[in-house]
């Protein structure tokens, strides 16, 4: 099982019809092609975690890296982990308001990640938040989280 990890940014503030439309397309594809993830939209940049085959998760990455809806699409994780971390999401969304302390404490690593401030080799860490995420919304499922790089 491949994991890949992105953030990159958008030029202009992207509406809510394009963000919608990203999520159908991205749920219809994502669930005939194996494809399991999250996505997080904060200060006009995404964050992205991708996981399935290996060939589908790259094809997929190369097909998202040139959509004109955002820009600058770096990677921050390609790894190989044991088994899927996000199961039950096709491709779950978040767009955490950043005015409350607390969501904003727990996806400060991610927007720290959009504006490129953390330092190489963090990925990790950034998906260690959102596995995190993940285990707390489906607390009745196994949990999956994977510390090694
Ligand atoms: C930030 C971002 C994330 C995206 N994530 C996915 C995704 O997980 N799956 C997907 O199929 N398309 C995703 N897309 C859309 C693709 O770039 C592309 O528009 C879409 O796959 C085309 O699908 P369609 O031919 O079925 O319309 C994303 C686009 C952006 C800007």
């Amino acid at each position: 099982m491949r994991q890949l990890l992105y953030v990159s940014n958008t030029v202009d503030e992207l509406g809510l019809a394009d963000l919608d439309q990203i999520l159908t397309a991205s749920r219809r594809n994502n669930a005939m092609m194996g494809i399991t993830g999250l996505l997080l939209f904060i200060d006009g940049g995404f964050l992205q975690i991708l996981e399935g085959e290996e060939r589908a998760v790259r094809e997929l990455y190369t097909r998202i890296a040139s959509d004109p809806r955002h820009r600058n699409a770096r990677l921050m994780l390609d790894r190989e982990v044991p088994s899927r971390a996000f199961p039950e999401w096709n491709m779950g969304f978040e767009r955490p308001c950043m005015d409350d302390p607390e969501t904003a404490g727990m996806f400060g690593v991610a927007r720290e990640a959009i504006h490129g401030r953390l330092s190489p080799g963090t990925g990790r860490i950034v998906a260690m938040m959102l596995q995190t995420f993940y285990a707390v919304q489906n607390s009745d499922l196994p949990v999956n989280l994977y510390y090694a790089g």
